[in-house]
């Protein structure tokens, strides 16, 4: 028998008795032409806008108003080290240690850059493994860097594609695929958690099954930093790439997350793209001619980066520290299993969700298939102010948001899913 129940009332104590309950007035909810909140789903696209990112921003236009260049050493916090004032929580989002983490940049921008360092094929090992459904951006990067160093994707580019008739891969298809084309892989660059099916990887055992076969394995974060829990310094991952426009509301092309583990911190033979913000800062303003990177991931920083937006990341950032990770964690899957739960119980056919049923194989997104490819359900849903995404071609992407998102959205969410199908 479920613990849970499809009643408003039992959603509003599932409410009442939510630790983290009070998190969600500290996010701006868009309303509806009816001046009612809508029920916003769409936290893995575009997180919602905590009320202090605007605080933030305005304490360095104030700063920038008052003291011009001086900013960079007299601003409350200081621009010129503004970056290393978000790595330890940064670090702490992906499991990481802060010398692993900076912030910089946008997501492709970053993956590009650290295949420079970490993509090195040669004759004999030139294959990347990437899902045969990772996000088009991906994709397109990896087929650019095969095709950069003189190979063809056609050769070159491993596709893990699920079995016939099934849309998640398999753990033990993904390791056989490894294993079978061991010598020929350079590179593995998965997906924490896949942006369609909502599915996530065994991250610890796609790292152990890849150094044993001798490549290196990183991973596009996207739908995973601030979603699921994350240890890539203990899982050894070479390295990582997030955006923080998601689940860790920086806001629209928010300035984006690399980690780079500790074994590589200081191999400053591996080659990789200069520019003077990843020059060791001690000689940086000597404005000398040799490059010099820094220890850790900060030596892959190029430019300067942009302090709004790394003011709006650490508004968000605080508001995660504050919550606890933990603390999200156990709401996300609580809140995801009420509504997987709500969904089996409206019964029709016309539905089903392909995201895993194994609460460790996921996160909070929940993709639900739509017989026939039907968007007028979309539609309807979104008409009665549900924000959600369409993803072609059959699948509606609901993500529950445990910062923001409360059990009586779900509950509301579930209702008019159900009265839409009727
Ligand atoms: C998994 C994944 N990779 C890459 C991207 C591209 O991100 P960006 O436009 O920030 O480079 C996205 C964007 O949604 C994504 O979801």
């Amino acid at each position: 028998m479920s613990a849970f129940e499809a009643t408003e009332n039992f959603a509003q104590n599932l409410d009442a008795q939510d630790s983290l309950k009070h998190y969600r007035e500290k996010f701006f909810i868009p309303k509806q032409s009816n001046g009612e909140d809508v029920l916003y789903f769409t936290g893995n696209s575009l997180g919602l806008q905590p009320k202090q990112t605007r605080q933030f921003i305005e304490q360095e236009l104030k700063d920038w108003e008052t003291l011009g260049v001086e900013g960079h050493f007299q601003a409350k916090s200081p621009w010129m080290p503004y970056h290393e004032f978000v790595a330890e929580q940064l670090a702490n989002i992906v499991g990481a240690k802060p010398l692993e983490v900076v912030a910089m940049n946008t997501l492709t921008v970053n993956l590009h850059l650290l295949m420079v360092s970490f993509y090195r094929p040669t004759k004999a090992r030139n294959k990347i493994v990437i899902e045969a459904g990772a996000f088009p951006s991906d994709q397109y990067a990896v087929q650019s860097q095969i095709k950069f160093h003189g190979f063809d994707p056609k050769n070159s580019l491993i596709e893990l594609i699920p079995r016939a008739g099934e849309t998640l891969l398999r753990n033990e298809d993904v390791e056989q695929t490894i294993v079978e084309n061991g010598d020929g892989i350079a590179l593995i660059l998965l997906g924490g958690v896949n942006y369609y099916t909502g599915q996530k990887f065994d991250f610890r055992r796609i790292v152990e099954i890849g150094h044993k076969v001798g490549a290196v394995v990183g991973f596009d974060l996207a739908h995973a930093a601030g979603n699921v829990e994350l240890k890539l310094h203990d899982w050894n991952a070479d390295f990582a790439a997030w955006c923080s426009y998601k689940y860790l509301n920086a806001g629209p092309g928010g300035i984006a997350g690399v980690f780079v583990h500790e074994r590589h911190a200081e191999n400053f033979d591996l080659p990789r793209f200069a520019g003077w913000w990843g020059h060791d800062k001690e000689t940086r303003f000597l404005m000398g001619n040799n490059f010099v990177p820094m220890r850790g991931a900060e030596g892959w920083q190029l430019s300067n980066p942009p302090i709004f937006q790394l003011a709006a990341l650490k508004a968000s950032l605080d508001v995660f520290e504050e919550a606890g990770m933990e603390n999200l964690f156990e709401k996300s899957g609580k809140l995801t299993s009420y509504l997987e739960f709500l969904l089996k119980e409206i019964r029709d056919e016309r539905i089903s969700v392909i995201t895993p049923s194994n609460p460790d194989e996921r996160g909070c997104q929940l993709s639900i298939r739509v017989k026939n490819s039907d968007k007028s359900l979309f539609k309807a849903i979104s008409d009665k102010g549900v924000v959600a995404d369409w993803r072609e071609p059959d699948v509606i992407r609901v993500a529950p948001v445990p910062l923001y998102n409360s059990f009586t959205d779900v509950y509301k969410f579930a209702e008019t899913l159900k009265t839409c199908l009727s």
